[in-house]
Protein backbone atom coordinates (compact mmCIF):
# COMPACT_ATOMS: atom_id res chain seq x y z
CA UNK A 1 0.00 0.00 0.00
CA UNK A 2 1.11 4.13 -0.45
CA UNK A 3 0.82 5.67 2.56
CA UNK A 4 -1.57 9.31 1.61
CA UNK A 5 0.01 12.53 2.84
CA UNK A 6 -3.18 12.87 5.51
CA UNK A 7 -2.51 9.97 7.15
CA UNK A 8 1.03 10.43 7.13
CA UNK A 9 1.00 13.98 8.62
CA UNK A 10 -1.40 12.50 11.63
CA UNK A 11 0.83 9.78 12.33
CA UNK A 12 3.59 12.30 12.77
CA UNK A 13 1.46 14.54 14.85
CA UNK A 14 0.84 11.60 17.53
CA UNK A 15 4.80 10.64 17.04
CA UNK A 16 5.39 14.06 17.75
CA UNK A 17 4.44 13.42 21.62
CA UNK A 18 6.85 11.02 22.27
CA UNK A 19 9.64 11.64 25.01
CA UNK A 20 12.90 13.19 23.76
CA UNK A 21 15.94 14.16 25.51
CA UNK A 22 15.23 17.94 27.25
CA UNK A 23 12.73 18.09 24.62
CA UNK A 24 15.16 18.39 22.07
CA UNK A 25 12.66 16.85 19.11
CA UNK A 26 15.60 15.63 17.33
CA UNK A 27 13.44 13.56 14.51
CA UNK A 28 12.43 14.55 11.58
CA UNK A 29 10.17 12.28 8.93
CA UNK A 30 9.82 12.30 4.81
CA UNK A 31 7.17 10.97 2.52
CA UNK A 32 8.78 8.99 -0.12
CA UNK A 33 7.38 8.39 -4.00
CA UNK A 34 7.08 4.88 -3.01
CA UNK A 35 5.39 5.59 0.04
CA UNK A 36 8.08 4.31 2.35
CA UNK A 37 9.21 7.02 5.45
CA UNK A 38 12.26 8.50 6.09
CA UNK A 39 13.73 9.15 9.53
CA UNK A 40 16.46 11.76 9.35
CA UNK A 41 17.92 13.75 12.21
CA UNK A 42 18.05 17.25 12.14
CA UNK A 43 21.84 17.67 13.45
CA UNK A 44 21.11 21.14 15.52
CA UNK A 45 19.24 19.38 17.64
CA UNK A 46 22.33 17.41 19.21
CA UNK A 47 23.65 17.76 22.85
CA UNK A 48 27.97 17.62 22.54
CA UNK A 49 28.51 18.06 25.99
CA UNK A 50 25.38 16.06 27.72
CA UNK A 51 25.37 13.47 24.74
CA UNK A 52 28.16 13.35 22.79
CA UNK A 53 28.10 9.84 21.91
CA UNK A 54 24.42 10.37 20.76
CA UNK A 55 22.89 7.46 23.03
CA UNK A 56 19.69 9.90 24.37
CA UNK A 57 19.14 10.88 20.89
CA UNK A 58 19.00 7.43 19.90
CA UNK A 59 16.66 6.66 22.35
CA UNK A 60 14.70 10.03 21.61
CA UNK A 61 14.81 8.84 17.55
CA UNK A 62 13.66 5.05 18.70
CA UNK A 63 11.37 6.41 20.68
CA UNK A 64 9.26 8.82 18.23
CA UNK A 65 9.88 5.87 15.65
CA UNK A 66 8.16 3.58 18.81
CA UNK A 67 5.04 6.66 18.89
CA UNK A 68 4.96 6.42 14.89
CA UNK A 69 4.46 2.86 14.86
CA UNK A 70 1.54 2.57 17.87
CA UNK A 71 -0.02 5.45 16.28
CA UNK A 72 -0.15 3.71 12.61
CA UNK A 73 -1.75 0.46 14.50
CA UNK A 74 -4.56 2.92 15.37
CA UNK A 75 -5.41 2.73 12.24
CA UNK A 76 -5.35 -1.06 11.18
CA UNK A 77 -1.53 -0.10 9.84
CA UNK A 78 1.45 -2.26 10.68
CA UNK A 79 5.17 -0.60 10.71
CA UNK A 80 8.19 -2.36 9.44
CA UNK A 81 11.17 -0.68 10.69
CA UNK A 82 14.15 -1.16 8.60
CA UNK A 83 17.63 0.27 9.05
CA UNK A 84 19.68 1.43 5.34
CA UNK A 85 22.86 2.66 7.34
CA UNK A 86 21.80 6.33 6.10
CA UNK A 87 19.25 7.37 7.45
CA UNK A 88 18.08 6.90 11.40
CA UNK A 89 15.31 4.60 9.80
CA UNK A 90 13.35 3.45 7.01
CA UNK A 91 9.72 2.68 7.70
CA UNK A 92 7.61 0.44 5.47
CA UNK A 93 3.98 0.76 6.28
CA UNK A 94 1.01 -1.53 5.33
CA UNK A 95 -2.40 -3.16 6.14
CA UNK A 96 -2.90 -4.74 9.11
CA UNK A 97 -1.86 -6.02 12.73
CA UNK A 98 -4.10 -5.12 15.87
CA UNK A 99 -4.10 -1.79 18.08
CA UNK A 100 -1.78 -1.93 20.99
CA UNK A 101 -3.78 -0.97 23.65
CA UNK A 102 -0.37 1.45 24.77
CA UNK A 103 -1.20 3.32 21.84
CA UNK A 104 -4.11 4.93 23.53
CA UNK A 105 -1.92 6.57 26.10
CA UNK A 106 0.51 8.28 23.08
CA UNK A 107 -1.93 11.52 23.71
CA UNK A 108 -1.98 11.58 27.75
CA UNK A 109 1.73 10.25 28.56
CA UNK A 110 3.76 13.15 29.88
CA UNK A 111 6.93 13.75 32.25
CA UNK A 112 5.66 14.93 35.51
CA UNK A 113 7.95 16.91 37.55
CA UNK A 114 5.71 18.20 40.63
CA UNK A 115 5.20 16.44 44.00
CA UNK A 116 3.53 13.54 43.91
CA UNK A 117 0.03 12.02 46.28
CA UNK A 118 -1.79 9.05 46.72
CA UNK A 119 0.72 6.12 47.98
CA UNK A 120 -1.60 3.78 48.23
CA UNK A 121 -3.49 3.64 45.01
CA UNK A 122 0.50 4.38 43.32
CA UNK A 123 1.52 0.86 45.69
CA UNK A 124 -1.32 -1.34 43.83
CA UNK A 125 -0.69 0.21 40.60
CA UNK A 126 2.91 -0.57 40.87
CA UNK A 127 2.19 -4.26 41.36
CA UNK A 128 2.39 -5.03 37.76
CA UNK A 129 5.83 -4.22 37.23
CA UNK A 130 7.60 -6.10 39.67
CA UNK A 131 7.99 -9.21 37.46
CA UNK A 132 9.27 -6.84 34.51
CA UNK A 133 13.06 -8.04 33.18
CA UNK A 134 13.81 -4.88 32.53
CA UNK A 135 12.88 -3.00 35.60
CA UNK A 136 13.49 -3.23 39.64
CA UNK A 137 10.97 -1.17 41.17
CA UNK A 138 12.01 0.47 44.64
CA UNK A 139 9.10 1.31 46.97
CA UNK A 140 10.69 1.05 50.46
CA UNK A 141 10.45 4.50 51.73
CA UNK A 142 14.71 4.17 53.07
CA UNK A 143 15.34 2.93 49.07
CA UNK A 144 13.71 5.92 47.79
CA UNK A 145 15.22 8.22 49.55
CA UNK A 146 18.50 6.98 49.11
CA UNK A 147 18.12 7.19 45.51
CA UNK A 148 17.07 10.98 46.00
CA UNK A 149 19.96 11.55 47.64
CA UNK A 150 22.13 9.76 45.18
CA UNK A 151 20.53 12.25 42.77
CA UNK A 152 20.96 15.29 44.19
CA UNK A 153 24.57 14.34 44.64
CA UNK A 154 25.08 13.23 40.81
CA UNK A 155 22.96 16.00 40.09
CA UNK A 156 25.47 18.59 41.57
CA UNK A 157 28.11 16.95 40.02
CA UNK A 158 27.29 17.65 36.63
CA UNK A 159 25.79 21.41 37.40
CA UNK A 160 29.41 21.66 38.18
CA UNK A 161 30.40 21.05 34.93
CA UNK A 162 30.05 24.85 33.25
CA UNK A 163 29.58 23.47 29.57
CA UNK A 164 27.23 20.85 30.52
CA UNK A 165 25.09 23.34 32.92
CA UNK A 166 25.60 26.15 29.46
CA UNK A 167 23.95 23.33 27.08
CA UNK A 168 21.11 22.32 29.59
CA UNK A 169 19.99 25.95 30.32
CA UNK A 170 20.06 27.12 26.53
CA UNK A 171 17.18 24.59 26.53
CA UNK A 172 15.08 25.83 28.76
CA UNK A 173 12.41 28.21 28.40
CA UNK A 174 12.34 30.56 31.73
CA UNK A 175 9.87 33.34 30.40
CA UNK A 176 6.70 33.03 28.65
CA UNK A 177 8.44 35.89 26.07
CA UNK A 178 11.36 33.55 25.22
CA UNK A 179 10.25 32.63 21.33
CA UNK A 180 9.98 28.74 21.86
CA UNK A 181 8.05 28.70 24.99
CA UNK A 182 5.66 26.68 23.38
CA UNK A 183 7.99 24.61 20.93
CA UNK A 184 10.42 23.11 22.42
CA UNK A 185 12.81 22.67 25.18
CA UNK A 186 12.45 22.81 29.15
CA UNK A 187 9.90 25.28 29.71
CA UNK A 188 9.32 26.64 33.53
CA UNK A 189 5.56 25.29 33.60
CA UNK A 190 7.08 21.55 32.89
CA UNK A 191 9.69 21.76 35.32
CA UNK A 192 7.00 22.62 37.52
CA UNK A 193 8.37 26.30 38.48
CA UNK A 194 6.54 29.26 39.24
CA UNK A 195 7.43 32.59 37.62
CA UNK A 196 9.46 33.73 40.82
CA UNK A 197 11.20 30.13 40.79
CA UNK A 198 11.88 30.23 37.27
CA UNK A 199 13.93 33.61 37.49
CA UNK A 200 15.68 32.37 40.11
CA UNK A 201 16.77 29.46 38.71
CA UNK A 202 18.08 31.47 35.58
CA UNK A 203 20.19 33.52 38.15
CA UNK A 204 21.53 30.81 39.90
CA UNK A 205 22.33 28.68 36.82
CA UNK A 206 24.56 31.39 35.66
CA UNK A 207 28.07 30.89 34.97
CA UNK A 208 29.83 32.62 38.01
CA UNK A 209 27.06 33.12 40.29
CA UNK A 210 26.52 29.27 40.60
CA UNK A 211 30.17 29.18 40.75
CA UNK A 212 29.82 31.84 44.28
CA UNK A 213 27.16 30.10 45.61
CA UNK A 214 28.60 26.61 45.42
CA UNK A 215 32.00 27.79 47.27
CA UNK A 216 30.05 29.24 50.07
CA UNK A 217 27.98 25.85 50.07
CA UNK A 218 24.40 26.83 48.39
CA UNK A 219 24.48 25.88 45.44
CA UNK A 220 23.66 22.21 45.94
CA UNK A 221 20.41 23.32 48.44
CA UNK A 222 19.36 25.42 45.81
CA UNK A 223 19.35 23.14 43.25
CA UNK A 224 18.11 20.03 45.13
CA UNK A 225 15.26 18.07 43.93
CA UNK A 226 15.27 15.30 46.64
CA UNK A 227 11.96 16.26 48.05
CA UNK A 228 10.19 15.74 45.12
CA UNK A 229 12.00 12.46 44.53
CA UNK A 230 10.88 11.59 48.77
CA UNK A 231 7.36 12.22 47.58
CA UNK A 232 7.62 9.43 44.81
CA UNK A 233 5.91 6.38 45.53
CA UNK A 234 8.59 4.21 43.61
CA UNK A 235 11.67 4.56 41.63
CA UNK A 236 12.09 1.82 38.68
CA UNK A 237 15.66 1.57 37.44
CA UNK A 238 14.88 0.23 33.73
CA UNK A 239 18.13 -1.39 32.86
CA UNK A 240 18.80 -3.23 28.81
CA UNK A 241 21.26 -5.50 27.53
CA UNK A 242 24.55 -3.52 27.54
CA UNK A 243 25.19 -3.93 24.13
CA UNK A 244 21.41 -3.14 22.55
CA UNK A 245 21.42 -0.37 20.09
CA UNK A 246 20.16 2.99 22.03
CA UNK A 247 17.27 3.44 19.23
CA UNK A 248 16.32 -0.13 20.14
CA UNK A 249 16.27 0.68 23.64
CA UNK A 250 14.30 3.93 22.62
CA UNK A 251 11.57 2.06 21.77
CA UNK A 252 11.45 0.16 25.06
CA UNK A 253 11.74 3.36 26.69
CA UNK A 254 8.82 4.64 25.33
CA UNK A 255 6.74 1.61 25.52
CA UNK A 256 7.68 1.15 29.38
CA UNK A 257 6.46 4.83 30.58
CA UNK A 258 3.40 4.15 28.25
CA UNK A 259 2.25 1.03 30.72
CA UNK A 260 3.11 3.96 33.60
CA UNK A 261 0.57 5.93 32.19
CA UNK A 262 -1.72 3.04 31.72
CA UNK A 263 -1.40 1.81 35.02
CA UNK A 264 -2.40 5.47 36.02
CA UNK A 265 1.20 6.32 37.35
CA UNK A 266 2.84 9.77 36.54
CA UNK A 267 6.51 9.43 35.96
CA UNK A 268 10.18 11.56 35.30
CA UNK A 269 13.03 9.85 34.08
CA UNK A 270 16.40 11.00 36.53
CA UNK A 271 18.74 10.56 33.73
CA UNK A 272 21.52 11.35 35.65
CA UNK A 273 21.13 8.60 37.60
CA UNK A 274 22.16 6.36 35.00
CA UNK A 275 24.61 9.08 32.87
CA UNK A 276 26.81 9.67 35.84
CA UNK A 277 29.73 6.75 36.20
CA UNK A 278 29.86 7.36 39.79
CA UNK A 279 25.67 6.94 40.47
CA UNK A 280 25.64 4.11 37.89
CA UNK A 281 27.84 2.28 39.01
CA UNK A 282 26.40 1.91 42.71
CA UNK A 283 23.40 1.50 41.98
CA UNK A 284 24.11 -1.54 39.51
CA UNK A 285 26.24 -2.85 42.52
CA UNK A 286 23.57 -1.75 45.00
CA UNK A 287 20.26 -3.26 42.96
CA UNK A 288 22.41 -6.01 41.48
CA UNK A 289 22.42 -5.35 37.73
CA UNK A 290 25.02 -6.93 36.76
CA UNK A 291 27.86 -6.05 33.63
CA UNK A 292 25.68 -7.13 30.77
CA UNK A 293 22.99 -5.27 31.55
CA UNK A 294 23.10 -1.44 31.71
CA UNK A 295 20.70 1.05 33.80
CA UNK A 296 19.31 3.57 31.27
CA UNK A 297 17.59 5.58 33.44
CA UNK A 298 15.69 5.62 37.32
CA UNK A 299 11.67 6.79 37.05
CA UNK A 300 10.30 8.18 39.71
CA UNK A 301 6.75 7.46 40.12
CA UNK A 302 3.55 7.93 41.61
CA UNK A 303 -0.09 9.83 41.27
CA UNK A 304 0.17 12.62 39.98
CA UNK A 305 -2.54 15.88 41.86
CA UNK A 306 -5.54 15.75 39.15
CA UNK A 307 -5.60 18.94 37.05
CA UNK A 308 -5.84 20.71 33.98
CA UNK A 309 -2.62 20.84 32.40
CA UNK A 310 -1.39 22.84 29.43
CA UNK A 311 -0.57 21.83 26.12
CA UNK A 312 3.07 20.32 25.73
CA UNK A 313 5.51 22.57 23.93
CA UNK A 314 5.79 21.30 20.43
CA UNK A 315 7.05 21.76 16.91
CA UNK A 316 4.62 22.30 14.30
CA UNK A 317 4.35 19.92 11.37
CA UNK A 318 6.07 22.37 9.35
CA UNK A 319 9.45 21.83 10.70
CA UNK A 320 9.04 17.82 12.19
CA UNK A 321 7.92 17.23 7.90
CA UNK A 322 11.07 17.57 5.74
C1 LIG B 1 16.69 9.87 26.78
C2 LIG B 1 15.83 10.77 27.63
C3 LIG B 1 16.31 11.23 28.84
C4 LIG B 1 15.52 12.05 29.65
N1 LIG B 1 16.00 12.48 30.86
C5 LIG B 1 15.24 13.27 31.64
C6 LIG B 1 15.72 13.70 32.92
O1 LIG B 1 16.80 13.36 33.35
N2 LIG B 1 14.91 14.49 33.68
C7 LIG B 1 13.67 14.86 33.24
O2 LIG B 1 12.99 15.57 33.97
N3 LIG B 1 13.20 14.47 32.04
C8 LIG B 1 13.95 13.67 31.24
N4 LIG B 1 13.47 13.23 30.04
C9 LIG B 1 12.10 13.60 29.64
C10 LIG B 1 12.12 14.70 28.60
O3 LIG B 1 12.60 15.91 29.14
C11 LIG B 1 10.68 14.86 28.07
O4 LIG B 1 10.33 13.68 27.41
C12 LIG B 1 10.51 16.04 27.15
O5 LIG B 1 10.69 17.23 27.86
C13 LIG B 1 9.14 16.05 26.49
O6 LIG B 1 8.12 16.17 27.45
P1 LIG B 1 6.99 15.06 27.65
O7 LIG B 1 7.68 13.81 28.16
O8 LIG B 1 6.07 15.65 28.69
O9 LIG B 1 6.35 14.78 26.34
C14 LIG B 1 14.23 12.41 29.22
C15 LIG B 1 13.75 11.92 27.99
C16 LIG B 1 14.54 11.11 27.21
C17 LIG B 1 14.00 10.60 25.89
Amino acid sequence: MTLDSETFRALVTEASLSPSVHNTQPTRWRLGPDGRVQVLEDESRRLPVGDPEGRDLNVSHGSAVEGFCLAAGRRGLVVDVGHDGVHVAELTVRLGGVSDPLAAFLTQRRTYRGKFEGGAVAHAAMARFEQSEDLIVAQDPDHVAELARLYDEAGLRWFRNVPYRAELVSWMRLSRRHPSWSLDGLNAEAMEMSGIEATGAGLVLRPGVFETLDRIGLAGALVAEAAVVRSASAVALFHRPANEAPFDTGRRFHRVWLSFTQAGLSAAPMAVLADDTKARESLQADFGIGGERRLITAFRLGVAPARDLAAKPRLGLDALIV
